[in-house]
């Protein structure tokens, strides 16, 4: 089973609800909310309270990205802000299981998160702890990059560990997903698939059904694998 996960990043701010609501009729399944501090990653973008705000507009899963450091404060603000996931960054947390921890103290899924250089031994310990392994095919920071291709084999290491560990662990996929890829992406493990530019900088911005065409293109990708 695959999922698509618009990243909320390139959408239209001015109007956030109306985004997030034809998304979703579009047949997205998950709304990826992309959490920047200007300190971990150079740049800043949005908190619990834009995380509150679109709460009640969707039942599908919102899945935080946390680009912050540190981890730990911030968590317990999302989850009663209404995220499904929290994910986050082993390099910005001082203690990695404890951050594990506290995410699912607050009835939230846990996500661990590797950028492109970010070495895989950070799962030996907690792997069976994890609801989610997102990995970074592009740099942290920025919408619309080019897909990092070294990703693909570390999905592919990633796919055996969790086959291997019996658990239902979500493999994530963040950074340059696009229709032209996106089968490539799915063939080397990954299972939920956050796509940006690739969806909300298409079709006519007047167009309610815009992004109809572009999710089930996307689909029709998977369907292929
Ligand atoms: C980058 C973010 C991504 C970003 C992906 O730091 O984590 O979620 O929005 O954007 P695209 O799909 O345009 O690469
Ligand atoms: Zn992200």
């Amino acid at each position: 089973m695959y999922r698509i996960a618009p990243s909320i990043l390139s959408a239209n701010f001015a109007k956030l609800g109306e985004e997030i609501t034809n998304v979703v009729d579009s047949g997205a399944d998950i709304i990826h909310f992309d959490v920047m501090d200007n300190h971990y990653v150079p740049n800043l973008t949005i908190g619990p309270l834009v995380c509150e705000a679109i709460r009640p507009l969707t039942n599908a899963m919102i899945d935080v990205h946390l680009m912050v450091e540190p981890v730990d404060r911030i968590v317990p603000d999302f989850a009663k802000a209404g995220a499904n996931i929290i994910s986050f960054h082993p390099e910005a947390s001082g203690h990695i299981d404890r951050t594990i921890g506290l995410i699912k103290e607050q009835d939230c899924l846990a996500g661990l998160v590797f950028n492109p250089a970010t070495p895989l031994h950070y799962l030996d310990h907690v792997l069976d702890k994890l609801d989610l392994i997102l990995i970074m095919s592009v740099n942290p920071g920025f919408g619309g990059q080019k897909f990092i291709p070294e990703a693909l084999n570390k999905l592919k290491a990633v796919r055996k560990r969790i086959d291997e560990s019996g658990k239902n662990i979500m493999l994530e996929i963040d950074g340059g997903v696009k229709v032209d890829n996106i089968a490539e992406i799915a063939r080397a493990g990954a299972d939920t698939f956050v796509a940006g530019s690739a969806i909300y900088h298409a079709g006519k911005d007047n167009d309610p059904h815009r992004y109809d065409t572009i999710v089930s293109a996307l689909r029709a990708e998977l369907d292929k694998v």
